[in-house]
């Protein structure tokens, strides 16, 4: 079954915060538009999304190195690769009433306010990096922007790379950070966000090869979504016609997810020729091009771009992974009347990979409890709660996805036990407390 229902996404916002994954920004304040922060839960997860496409592009490619470039850049950056021109702006219309602001272009009537059903102005085009100012002086000759795309960082580092890496091509150069964009119409909770996190990695290759390079990113991603555990039912590809094409590019393939509200983009693959590369080199002086000591070729290498955003990653394994059970599956008295959520993740993803909950606050089974805890916390997440009834507790453990609970009770005392419980299946095993950790070790696969 696919996701798309306008209601659940209304329910997962109000879960992710009850439950400590997402909240506004400055909510204190009234909130601040298109901004938000992640919660413990949260936190817990983007950072392992992050952790399994790390995992899958640079530990697992030899001839893919890492990267952590500065958020802010010399201002020429930004000429040079195009973003300050007409590539990188959006259609903008104000209503003459209320005078809000709206991307006609996403509109169902591009000529109607859609708050207060005033006429629309013109539609001009508005440019969507963020600008600021580094100094004391808030003058021109200080104005730069936040970068608006992490890979600019990649292309100016590409020579420092490759020669302290000793790298030949093809080669790829891979990094997660911050990127900016003043979107004219952010929302969908953080989907479209002003301030939002990228994935992003640069595949180096020779221009003969790149259209099989192109083929092979765009399968491997797709591949990632699917072994993380999101429903291939819910992805697909979208070809991008000449009309959508970014300036830079000359091919791109979208993946998209069908979101409750509709399907979308989560991560393109484009095909960037050798546009930043000549563009650099052009503004800078340069010489960006790679020399093949072998065959004697002197070329600028042509960029392959997987680039995927880290919050839609995340949003995107928190919506597939989100379950709604209804008719009491932990049986207690109140879920028997509510609907019961199950955060189905992938382990390696699961913010918290084991609960350990004793069922009395008594010394005699909160201590070895404790030292359970104590024990497990080296290895993984593990959290500790003794308080609420075991239903309520299997319930909140649920909720954000733990894949095992662990209980102690007086018998623990005698036969040296505890009872282990599968997120998915509910069903309980006797494990004895000195081969907890292994038997833990085999379940979890890690
Ligand atoms: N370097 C290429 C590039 O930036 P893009 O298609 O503009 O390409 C890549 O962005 C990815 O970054 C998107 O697929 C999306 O996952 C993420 N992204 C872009 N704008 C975003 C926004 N406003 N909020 C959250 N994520 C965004």
């Amino acid at each position: 079954m696919g996701k798309n229902d306008g209601n659940l996404m209304e329910k997962i916002v109000s879960f992710a915060k009850r439950r400590g994954f997402i909240f506004q920004s400055s909510e204190i304040y009234g909130g601040f538009a298109s901004c938000y922060d992640y919660g413990p839960i949260g936190v817990a997860l983007k950072n392992n999304v992050k952790a399994a496409w790390w995992k899958a592009m640079v530990q697992e490619h030899p001839e893919i190195v890492g990267l952590d470039s500065s958020i802010l850049m010399a201002p020429q950056v930004w000429e040079a690769s195009g973003h300050l021109g007409a590539g990188f702006t959006d259609p903008m219309a104000e209503c003459k009433k209320c005078h809000k602001r709206f991307r006609p272009d996403k509109l169902d009537d591009q000529k109607k306010c859609p708050e207060c059903g005033g006429e629309l102005g013109d539609t001009r085009q508005f440019n969507i990096m963020m600008k600021t100012f580094v100094g004391p002086v808030e003058d021109t000759a200080s104005t730069t922007y936040l970068r608006g795309e992490t890979c600019q960082g990649i292309y100016l580092n590409y020579e420092n790379v490759r020669e302290s890496m000793r790298l030949k091509v093809p080669f790829g150069i891979a990094q997660i950070g911050k990127a900016f964009r003043n979107e004219i119409t952010p929302g969908n909770f953080t989907f479209r966000m002003r301030e939002f996190e990228q994935m992003e990695m640069q595949y180096f290759v020779n221009p003969k090869n790149k259209k099989k390079e192109f083929k092979r990113w765009k399968e491997a991603r797709m591949k990632w979504y699917e072994e993380y555990g999101i429903n291939k039912k819910n992805l697909k590809y979208y070809e991008q016609t000449k009309e959508d094409l970014a300036h830079y590019s000359s091919a791109a393939v979208d993946i998209e997810y069908s979101f409750p509200f509709g399907d979308d983009e989560i991560e393109g693959i484009h095909d960037r020729g050798d546009w930043d590369l000549s563009n650099h080199s052009k503004h800078s002086g340069k010489d960006l091009k790679y020399f093949n000591a072998e065959t004697k070729e002197k070329y600028f290498p042509h960029i392959i771009e997987t680039s995927a955003g880290a919050d839609r990653a995340t949003l995107v394994f928190l919506v597939d992974a989100f379950d709604i059970v209804s008719g009491g599956r932990t049986k207690t008295t109140e879920s028997n009347k509510e609907e019961e959520f199950v955060l189905r993740l992938d382990k390696r993803l699961a913010p918290i990979k084991v609960a350990i909950l004793p069922l009395s606050k008594k010394k005699e089974v909160s201590e070895p409890a404790k030292k359970i805890f104590d024990e497990l916390k080296e290895s993984w997440m593990v959290q500790y709660d003794e308080t609420g009834s075991i239903g309520r507790r299997y319930r909140r453990q649920d909720e954000i996805g733990t894949p095992f609970c662990v209980t102690l009770d007086f018998d623990s005392l005698e036969d040296k036990a505890v009872t282990v419980r599968d997120r998915d299946t509910m069903e309980q095993e006797r494990v004895a407390i000195g081969e907890l950790k292994d038997y833990l070790t085999e379940k979890l696969g890690f």
